[in-house]
């Protein structure tokens, strides 16, 4: 007889952006004609951009010709892909990665929900609080949480660190020493950000406690300030504590083309096992690739049109980011994130739930946002809202958030 996974079953409710979709899936099936604007989950609304079409079209040619066709990926993604983005992502900001630390996968949710899986089951993971959901749950499908308390909504093997108001929605260094430590910079959901001087201490913390860092910077594109980090690598002794995770989702629009990568050094080690190796292991028995014209287009937003053009679309969204941050503080709310994050974080109005007003702001306004609370516990009491809408639907849904 078969057996589950029963850590499964540990888990609380479904995805929270899948339990948001069925709420509003509902309340538009009993409401028909009213004009819902989601600016819920983190999700792009710009085509891609004209030098990544042409590019896509160009290999979708290449691949109907027999010299040009290409079968399976190699392992770890085209050269040309990896060539380009340690030269745009990397040298260009003074850091120096090899093309075979870079792996090629379909996106940051992958990668950040499957790298753990090269990880002891023993280890200790400490997270932001609120945090993006994979992180955890994938640790609970694992069975590295413990238990969970339906009262606190905590893990009793997770280390929280709470971002909140008082602590200017950053993590403190933990008291109790954990063996992997997720940090998103700037951050999913606070929309903040902390500045380079503060990620070295985290990055001189994990080195001096053997820790390692998984550091998603799927968001560095929105960073407009010059104090902050667009890699965590920028900070000294990062190589030997830290991978990063980076997406092509936010920052080019391909949320439902899929493209990210992972960068692991390899003087990354356990001993004397590099995790470089161990990810290269897992990736080439559990992964075939991205599909050549995904990489391919991957490849055209390095190019002079394609960083052009992405400049132009994440203006846009910075825009939309503006236009939040300002129509809620002048309708009296208290908000932050923002600046270098296409989100916002507000505090729910009159103590409210996360869930409460998650509810009202759907009723009455019509707009739907993520309750901070499906982000960790110490969410409850904020709301987020996303600047991935179109313009038009961002200025219409803060003007109804106003009147309400
Ligand atoms: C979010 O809304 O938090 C993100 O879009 C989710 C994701 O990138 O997977």
């Amino acid at each position: 007889m078969f057996k589950i996974n029963e850590n499964y079953l540990k888990l609380p409710g479904s995805y929270l952006f899948s339990t948001i979709a069925k709420k509003v899936a509902a309340y538009k099936q009993a409401n028909p004609d009213e004009a819902v604007i989601s600016l819920g989950i983190g999700d792009v609304t710009r085509p891609l951009a004209p030098a990544i079409i042409k590019r896509l079209h160009d290999a979708v040619d290449e691949m109907a010709d027999e010299a040009g066709f290409k079968g399976y990926a190699p392992d770890l993604g085209y050269s040309f892909l990896r060539e380009a983005i340690a030269e745009h992502d990397y040298k260009a900001r003074g850091v120096d990665i090899s093309i075979d630390e870079i792996f090629i996968s379909d996106g940051a949710k992958s990668d950040s929900g499957n790298i753990q899986e090269i990880f002891g089951q023993d280890n200790k993971i400490a997270v932001c609080d609120p945090v993006y959901p994979v992180y955890v749950d994938t640790n609970v499908m694992a069975g590295r949480t413990g238990t969970y308390d339906a009262g606190s909504e905590r893990w009793s093997d997770v280390i929280y660190m709470p971002c909140t108001k008082e602590t200017g929605f950053a993590p403190e260094l933990p008291s109790e020493t954990p063996d992997l430590i997720y940090l998103c910079f700037p951050n999913n959901p606070t929309g903040s950000t902390i500045t380079k001087d503060q990620l070295q201490e985290w990055v001189d913390y994990a080195n001096k406690s053997g820790a390692c860092i998984i550091y998603d910077a799927a968001y560095e594109a929105y960073i407009t300030e010059d104090n902050v980090a667009h890699s965590i690598y920028e900070c000294e002794g990062a190589k030997t504590c830290a991978i990063e995770i980076r997406s092509f989702s936010k920052n080019a629009g391909f949320t439902g083309t899929r493209l990210g990568f992972t960068v692991v050094p390899k003087e990354l080690k356990c001993g004397d096992v590099t995790l470089n190796s161990l990810w290269a292991r897992r990736h080439g028995t559990k992964f075939n690739g991205v599909p050549y014209i995904i990489q391919q287009a991957g490849a055209a937003v390095y190019t002079p049109e394609g960083k052009a053009q992405l400049k132009e679309q994440v203006g846009y969204y910075q825009r939309n980011a503006k236009i939040i941050y300002d129509g809620l503080k002048e309708a009296g709310y208290s908000v932050s994130g923002g600046v270098n994050a296409p989100y916002i974080w507000l505090e729910t109005p009159d103590n409210m739930t996360s869930w409460e007003f998650f509810d009202k702001l759907l009723n009455e306004a019509k707009v739907v946002g993520t309750p901070g609370s499906g982000f960790g516990p110490s969410g409850e009491g904020y709301f987020r809202l996303t600047a991935f809408g179109t313009y038009e639907n961002t200025v219409e849904a803060v003007d109804r958030i106003k009147r309400m």
